[in-house]
């Protein structure tokens, strides 16, 4: 059944819900085969596959060519597409513009976008349009140029208390769901419990209503993962030995073999 934004609103409290990254067909469909409820094309596509540095450089262009790429795998899970860097502080006329491209373009069935309290009238203004919007909270990556690195939010009470403060404004303005990126544990708590809509949690502990994790973290492609990742796989490893055997086949000449 393809979820949407009532079955996963529908989840809080219930069940837990899974959320992994996806940047093509080929991967949204094994996260889609192995029950992930939302499939996430995130604008960690220029860290992971891009080979940007950081999400900041990724443009409207690429993020609609990588969901659209998803869309394709007609996914039973929930297809949410980031909004790239700086474009939510534009006019609304054309972040209006930008996330409709994303679904009619794209297929995104929800856009998700960095930002605290000062963007939920445009995030409200979106909603009335239609647009089913994720709010993403605590460390906002787009901000690194800013910050001068990642880290950690919402130690300090003050913090805690804005970024609470955040999540209610933005569950005013109707996100259907909140990502919190690198809290407190105490922090994404208090956010889970302070709010009706559903929180995915990266990195901030095991209170949220869902969890995400980067695809490339999950399986061992990335070089250097962040702590609170967990490994299920080593890809790179699996990858490295198969096409060594394939050039090492080419240049014996045992592949290909001549009954194929
Ligand atoms: O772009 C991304 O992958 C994200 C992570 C926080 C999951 O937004």
């Amino acid at each position: 059944m393809k979820n949407t934004t009532r079955t996963i609103l529908n989840k809080k409290g219930v069940e837990k819900i899974a959320m992994i990254t996806a940047y093509d067909a080929m991967f949204a469909s094994l996260a889609d085969a192995a029950g992930a409820d939302i499939i996430l094309v995130g604008d960690s596509v220029g860290n992971t596959v891009l080979g940007y540095s950081s999400t900041v450089p990724v443009t409207m262009g690429e993020m609609v060519h990588h969901t659209a790429a998803v869309s394709r795998a007609k996914p039973n899970a929930l297809i949410l597409a980031d909004l790239p860097f700086g474009r939510a502080h534009y006019s609304f006329d054309s972040l209006l513009s930008d996330c409709s491209r994303l679904v009619q373009e794209g297929g995104a069935d929800a856009v998700k976008i960095e930002g605290d309290a000062g963007i939920a009238e445009k995030i409200s203004g979106l909603t009335k349009a239609g647009i089913a919007v994720m709010g993403h909270i605590g460390l906002e990556p787009q901000q690194v140029l800013k910050l001068g690195g990642y880290r950690r939010f919402g130690k300090s009470a003050t913090e805690r208390d804005k970024i609470v403060a955040d999540a209610k404004a933005l569950e005013s303005a109707g996100v259907f769901a909140l990502l919190i990126e690198m809290a407190d544990a105490d922090c994404a708590k208090a956010v889970t419990e302070a709010v009706s809509v559903p929180t995915i949690g990266i990195g901030s502990g095991a209170e949220c209503d869902g969890q995400v994790l980067v695809c490339a973290d999950i399986l061992g492609l990335t070089a250097n993962p962040p702590r609170f990742a967990k490994r299920y796989a080593n890809l790179s490893e699996e990858i490295l030995k198969a096409y060594s055997a394939y050039v090492a086949d080419v240049r014996s000449g045992r592949f290909p073999n001549t009954d194929l």
